[in-house]
C-alpha cells in the first residue's frame, strides 16, 4: 500500500466575516449549505471534507461549478486558510506554516496549472518555463537547464526560443505545465487545467499528462467538471457536491456503484460517450501530396501506419494509399503513386460521431475527416473509434449491470441498439464514388 502524500481531515472552509460563529457551528450540526448562507450570510465553501492522495496517484477531485473544487485544492498549498480541520502533505500541517517556510514548502513540494496560465508575452519559452526558478534564485544557466528538461517533457524544446504569442492555445498550456515541472515537484497541483482548449487538444493533453505521470511518478491533484475526463484520467475520482466530498472511488466503482441520485446522474452523462464527436479523437491529416511523391519516397512514409491520405494542392483527398497497396504497385513494378493509390475509403465529419463511424471503422481503413469544402482537415484511425467505443460500451455496460439490479431505468437505449444505430447512420459515412 503507497503512502499518503495528501491528507484532508475534517476540512471545513467557510467564507464570511465571521467564519468560525454561527456558520461553522451550523455546518457541523448538519445543515445545508443554502440554509446556511440564507440564516447567516456565510458562504460554507468546504464541509467537513476528507479525503487521501496516495503517493503516484492521479486524483480527480469532480463536481458541478461552485462545489468547492477549487477551494479543496487551495487548501493544500495554503492559498486558502481553513475554518477548522487539517491539511497535510508529506505528514506535515499545511495550514500552521507561514512566511519563508511556507514559501519554500510550496517551491519545493508543488507546481499548480490552472487553467488560464498567464504567460509573460514578452519573454521567451524557456523563460517563462523557468519562471519558478527565477522567483527561487537559481543561476540563468540552471533555469535553462531544468526548463529546457520540462520543455522535453512536455514535447516543446523546439521551441524554447520562440514567444508566447508564435505558440497555439494548446501548446501554451504545455507551457503552462513546463513551468510547473521545472522545479520537479513531487506533486503537480491542477486546476481546470484543460477546461480551456478545444477536444482534440485537450485529449491529446491528457495522454500526455498520463504519460508524464507514468514516467515521472508525480502525484497529481486534478480538478474537472467534466466526468468524462475524469473518468479518463483519475486513478481514483472524488465527487463533491455543496462542499461535501459524496463519493470517493475508482472511476470503476464510481460507475458501478454511484453513492447516489446525483452521481447517478453524473454517471448519465458517460452514456454521451455514445456521441463522442469524430473531432475530438481524430488525427493529425499528414496527407501525402500527389504532386510531390512517387511511390518510392512514399513508401516508407505509410509504413507502419494503416494507410496516408493523398491529397491534391487543394488539399482534397485523391486517395489513400496503405501498406497494401504499396505491396501490390511493387509487385508489378510501378512506381506510379497516383495509379498505386485506392479511392474506396470513407469520408465523415468533424461534427459526426463516432457511432456514425462505427461501420466504416470496422473495415480496418483511416477515415478521411473533411470540411464543408471537402477539404482534409483530419484522419480518423479505426482503433481510436473502436478502442473509444469499446471503453465506453464497457463503462456504461458496467453501470447498468450494477443498476438492473437495484430496479432503476436503464440509462439510456439498450446497448444492443448500437447495430441498429448504426444501421441508420451507416450510409453517412459515404464512399468517395470516384472510379481508379
Ligand atoms: N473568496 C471567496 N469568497 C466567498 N465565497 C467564495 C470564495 N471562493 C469561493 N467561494 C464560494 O465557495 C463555494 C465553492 O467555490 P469553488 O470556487 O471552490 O467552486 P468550484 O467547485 O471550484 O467551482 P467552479 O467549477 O465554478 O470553478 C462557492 O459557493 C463559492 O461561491
Ligand atoms: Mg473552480
Amino acid at each position: 500500500m503507497s503512502k499518503n502524500k495528501i491528507e484532508l481531515h475534517s476540512v471545513y472552509k467557510i467564507f464570511g466575516d465571521q467564519p468560525r460563529g454561527r456558520a461553522l457551528e451550523l455546518a457541523r450540526s448538519g445543515m445545508d449549505k443554502d440554509r446556511i448562507q440564507q440564516q447567516t450570510d456565510h458562504v460554507v465553501g468546504l464541509d467537513d471534507v476528507n479525503f487521501s492522495v496516495r503517493e503516484g496517484e492521479i486524483f480527480v477531485v469532480m463536481g458541478l461549478s461552485g462545489s468547492g473544487k477549487s477551494t479543496a485544492i487551495r487548501t493544500v498549498n495554503k492559498l486558502h486558510s481553513i475554518t477548522a480541520g487539517e491539511v497535510l502533505v508529506d505528514g506535515v500541517n499545511v495550514q500552521k506554516l507561514t512566511g519563508r517556510a511556507l514559501q519554500e514548502f510550496r517551491r519545493q513540494k508543488m507546481g499548480m496549472v490552472f487553467q488560464h496560465f498567464a504567460l509573460f508575452p514578452h519573454w521567451r519559452v524557456i523563460d517563462n518555463a523557468g519562471y519558478g526558478l527565477k522567483v527561487q534564485g537559481l543561476t540563468k544557466s540552471e533555469r535553462d537547464r531544468a526548463a529546457l528538461k520540462a520543455l522535453d517533457q512536455v514535447g516543446l524544446a523546439p521551441f524554447a526560443n520562440s514567444f508566447p504569442a508564435e505558440l497555439s492555445g494548446g501548446m501554451q498550456q504545455r507551457v503552462g505545465l513546463a513551468r510547473a515541472l521545472a522545479a520537479d515537484p513531487d506533486i503537480l497541483l491542477m486546476d481546470e487545467a484543460f477546461s480551456a482548449l478545444d477536444p482534440l487538444i485537450r485529449r491529446q493533453m491528457q495522454d500526455d499528462m498520463m504519460a508524464i505521470q507514468a514516467e515521472l511518478h508525480k502525484t497529481i491533484l486534478f480538478i474537472t467538471h467534466d466526468l468524462n475526463e475524469a473518468l479518463r484520467i483519475g486513478d481514483r475520482v472524488c465527487i463533491m457536491k455543496d462542499g461535501k466530498v459524496i463519493q470517493i472511488g475508482s472511476p470503476d466503482e464510481i460507475l458501478t456503484n454511484p453513492a447516489d441520485s446525483y452521481v447517478a446522474e453524473f454517471v448519465q452523462d458517460v452514456d454521451q460517450g455514445r456521441v463522442i464527436d469524430v473531432a475530438s479523437i481524430m488525427a493529425e491529416p499528414r496527407p501525402l501530396m500527389v504532386s510531390e511523391h512517387d511511390l518510392t519516397d512514399a513508401a516508407p512514409l505509410v509504413d507502419e501506419m494503416s494507410g496516408r491520405f493523398v491529397v491534391d494542392e487543394n488539399n482534397r483527398v485523391v486517395g489513400l494509399l496503405t501498406p497494401d497497396d504499396v505491396e501490390r504497385a511493387r509487385a508489378v513494378g510501378s512506381v506510379d503513386l497516383r495509379r498505386a493509390i485506392r479511392s474506396d475509403f470513407d469520408t465523415t465529419t468533424r461534427a459526426a460521431t463516432l457511432n456514425e463511424n462505427y461501420a466504416a471503422a470496422g473495415r480496418g481503413l483511416p477515415i478521411a475527416v473533411l470540411d464543408s469544402n471537402e477539404r482534409l482537415v483530419g484522419r480518423l484511425e479505426p482503433f481510436a473509434v473502436l478502442a473509444e467505443l469499446g471503453r465506453v460500451e464497457e463503462l456504461v455496460e458496467s453501470y447498468r449491470d450494477g443498476t438492473d439490479d437495484s430496479g432503476h431505468d436503464a440509462i439510456g437505449p439498450a446497448t444492443d441498439n448500437r447495430a441498429a444505430d448504426n444501421g441508420t447512420t451507416e450510409p453517412r459515412a459515404t464512399s468517395n464514388g470516384a472510379t481508379r
